[in-house]
């Protein structure tokens, strides 16, 4: 798929995806921690993140920190929405400019990611950091992704995840290798039942009920319930950390 026919499809989804952020803010706070975590965040650096969704990551970035987020999908909340262009590609952003730039989630919807690789590197400062975070191939989460969610959502799901060559396709695009990690966490709820309302929300999974969901989630992906009465679903990312120089 390319980047315009997948934007058009994730517009029609994603007003769902940020009702769902929205209505349940904590769930995925692990996920935006652990690719914070691999950066040294100080006082003015420039930080961008693309695709931003409804730009999730801010509440995380300590204070000091200037914010630039980039999302393609025009049904995404946006904090500044005098922001005229919105196309994924080229990022509409000044070359050399950012000290660390976040990518998360976002590239498995992108068959070609030579371009937007090319792209991470131009905009950012000669010792500028990438994170990017995103769905290995042949995880759990991939097949509950394209199995699971593709064939109950309302546009399907068909990932380009993350693989053994992404470090070598960045080292292309000029970047070195600092880390490449798979990291397992959990997405937090309060009960089981708001863990199969959020994903039906977040998927815009319309064929099934949560309660499908549920168990869909305990088969490809397991659960784990914490003392407090909270209920974890296993999730995982493939996050690699690359430099400039
Ligand atoms: C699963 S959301 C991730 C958003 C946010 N980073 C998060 O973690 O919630 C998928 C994102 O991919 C974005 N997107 C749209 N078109 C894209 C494209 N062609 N390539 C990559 N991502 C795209 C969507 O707009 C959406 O923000």
């Amino acid at each position: 798929m390319n980047s315009q026919s997948y934007t058009d499809l994730f517009t029609l989804r994603g007003g769902e995806y940020d009702r769902a952020m929205r209505l349940n803010p904590s769930a995925r706070d692990q996920e935006f921690l652990q690719a914070i975590e691999k950066v040294n965040l100080t006082n003015g650096m420039k930080v961008i993140d693309v695709p931003a969704g409804g730009e999730y990551l801010r509440s995380f970035l300590p204070d000091g920190i200037i914010y630039f987020p980039h999302e393609p999908c025009d049904t995404f909340y946006r904090q500044n929405n005098d922001i005229a262009s919105n196309s994924l590609l080229p990022l509409p952003f000044e070359e050399n400019g950012a000290d660390v730039l976040f990518s998360i989630a976002g590239v498995h919807h992108l068959e070609d990611k030579t371009e937007l690789f090319n792209e991470f590197f131009r905009v950012l400062g000669k010792t500028g950091t990438l994170v990017l975070s995103d769905v290995r191939e042949d995880s759990k989460v991939a097949k509950f992704l394209d199995n699971y969610v593709g064939s109950n959502n309302t546009t399907g799901h068909q990932g380009i995840f993350l693989h053994s060559q992404t470090a070598s396709e960045l080292k292309k695009s000029g970047f070195s290798i600092i880390s490449d990690t798979i990291e397992s966490f959990y997405w937090i709820f309060d009960d089981i039942l708001s863990m199969g309302i959020f994903c039906n929300t977040l998927f815009d999974i319309k064929k099934v009920s949560s309660k499908q969901t549920v168990d869909a989630i305990i088969e490809y992906l397991g659960i784990d319930e914490f003392p407090d009465g909270k209920v974890g679903m296993r999730w995982e990312l493939h996050t690699i950390v690359a430099r400039k120089s």
